[in-house]
C-alpha cells in the first residue's frame, strides 16, 4: 500500500458522511476513495447504494466549485479481494499525483467554508 495512502475504516460506506470528504479536501487530502461491499452485499442492506448515490451528488457539487471530481471515487472490493483492493488503490493514487495538490480556491464553496470552522474532521 502507498505510504502516502491512509485507510479510516467504516463499518458500511452507507456511514461515510459527505461533509468528512469536504472536510479532508478543505484540509488538503488529495484524494478520497471509498471501498464498499459489492452492490446486493452491505451487511446494512443499501448503504453501499445510498453512498454511492451521495458520491455521485458530491462529484457534480464538486464540478461546480471547480474541483477535480475524480478526487472523490466509490468502488465495490470484497474483502476477499485483497489483490483487487491493491489495485484499486494503486491505480487512484496514481491518479491523484496526476492531479497534484488540492485547491479549494473558491471561498463560497462549502469545503471552504467548513474548513473555516473549528470542528476538524471527525
Ligand atoms: S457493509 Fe455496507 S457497504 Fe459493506
Amino acid at each position: 500500500m502507498p505510504t502516502c495512502f491512509s485507510p479510516i475504516r467504516v463499518m458500511c460506506t452507507g456511514r461515510v458522511d459527505m461533509s468528512w470528504i469536504l472536510r479532508a479536501l478543505s484540509a488538503g487530502t488529495d484524494g478520497i476513495l471509498i471501498c464498499g461491499c459489492h452492490p446486493g452485499d452491505c451487511h446494512y442492506v443499501d448503504g453501499n447504494a445510498k453512498a454511492l448515490g451521495r458520491v455521485e451528488l458530491l462529484r457534480r457539487l464538486l464540478d461546480q466549485w471547480r474541483i477535480e471530481r475524480d478526487r472523490v471515487r466509490i468502488e465495490w472490493v470484497s474483502s476477499s479481494e485483497s489483490a483487487r483492493f491493491a489495485q484499486v488503490v494503486n491505480e487512484f493514487v496514481n491518479q491523484i499525483r496526476l492531479l497534484g495538490p488540492v485547491r479549494v480556491t473558491d471561498a463560497s464553496t462549502p469545503a471552504a467554508l467548513l474548513a473555516s470552522n473549528d470542528g476538524g474532521l471527525p
